[in-house]
Parts: C-alpha cells; sequence; structure tokens
C-alpha cells in the first residue's frame, strides 16, 4: 500500500535512490535529502520504507507558487501517485492566485487532466550556456 507523507526527520538518502531517470547531472541522494528539506512543501509517496514518488512546492503563501520537482520510480508509474501527490501538494500550500510549473510536451496531458492550463513562458538557467 503507498502512504503519502511529509518529510519524516528521519529520513535517510538510502531512501531516496532510482529518481531523477535520464538527467545529464543528477542531485546525488544526499543532495535529494537537502532539497526535500528545504523545500517549503513537499509529499512524498512511501512503499514500506521506500520513497517511491515525491514533489516539491515554493510559496510566498499570498499570490504565487511553484512546483519545481515531481517525479515517480519508473516501476511505479501508471497507478495514479503521481496524481495524488500533486493533488496533496496543492491541497498544502493552499489558497494563492497561481501554482506553476514547467514541463515537457508530453506531460502535457497529464497536468491538463489536474485542471493546470497551458501557456507560455521564459525561464533563466544562470548555470547553463544552452
Ligand atoms: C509525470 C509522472 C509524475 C506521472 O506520474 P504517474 O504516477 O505515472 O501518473 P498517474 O498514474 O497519477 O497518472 C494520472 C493520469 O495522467 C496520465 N499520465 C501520466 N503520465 C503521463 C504522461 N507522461 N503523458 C500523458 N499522460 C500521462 C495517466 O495515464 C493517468 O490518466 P488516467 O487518469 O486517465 O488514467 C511520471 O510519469 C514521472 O515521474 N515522469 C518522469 C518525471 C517527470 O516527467 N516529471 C514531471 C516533471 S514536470
Amino acid at each position: 500500500m503507498i502512504r503519502y507523507r511529509r518529510v519524516p526527520d528521519d529520513l535517510r538518502p538510502d531512501q531516496l535512490t532510482g529518481f531523477f531517470v535520464g538527467w545529464p547531472s543528477p542531485p546525488s541522494p544526499d543532495e535529494h535529502l537537502t532539497i526535500l528539506r528545504r523545500a517549503q512543501h513537499a509529499v512524498l509517496a512511501f512503499d514500506g520504507d521506500r520513497v517511491v514518488g515525491f514533489v516539491t512546492g515554493l510559496s510566498d503563501g499570498v499570490f504565487s507558487a511553484y512546483l519545481p520537482l515531481l517525479e515517480v520510480l519508473p516501476e511505479y508509474q501508471g497507478r495514479g501517485i503521481g496524481q495524488e501527490l500533486v493533488k496533496r501538494i496543492v491541497d498544502e500550500i493552499g489558497a494563492v492566485y497561481s501554482i506553476d510549473i514547467v514541463c515537457d510536451d508530453d506531460v502535457v496531458p497529464f497536468y491538463d487532466k489536474l485542471g493546470f492550463l497551458k501557456v507560455r513562458g521564459m525561464v533563466f538557467r544562470p548555470s547553463r550556456d544552452s
């Protein structure tokens, strides 16, 4: 059974393996733990002791919020976990004007189903040349 929780105080890096599939320079499990701890909002999906999905959120609490990361381990995808993580973090963030994400085209249908709108956007990546 999948359980959804905030970041437990005793979460360990070895519970955070298998994420960031296909990333050229993925965060290490230690860095992943730091990301989860420092995010204002985070919801994790657990199968027993193992984290199988997570979502993070940053918010000013009044106007805007942003979901930087959402991922479900490949072998757990297609079971409604991603949808549940987004619903829970949107609920946790509460009443703000906007909750934004940036995603590739292939994930647009996933966010469509959750009521997100497609808009044009710009991003700045100071550490990259392209
Ligand atoms: C995108 C992701 C989080 C979805 O998680 P998931 O647990 O597999 O999604 P769910 O099972 O909750 O799917 C909910 C619905 O969205 C659909 N869906 C899920 N992923 C989809 C995708 N990539 N493209 C189109 N539809 C998708 C499902 O078919 C399902 O539809 P249904 O309710 O009609 O059956 C997961 O595929 C993932 O981790 N991908 C790699 C990382 C990534 O792309 N993250 C998003 C960054 S913005």
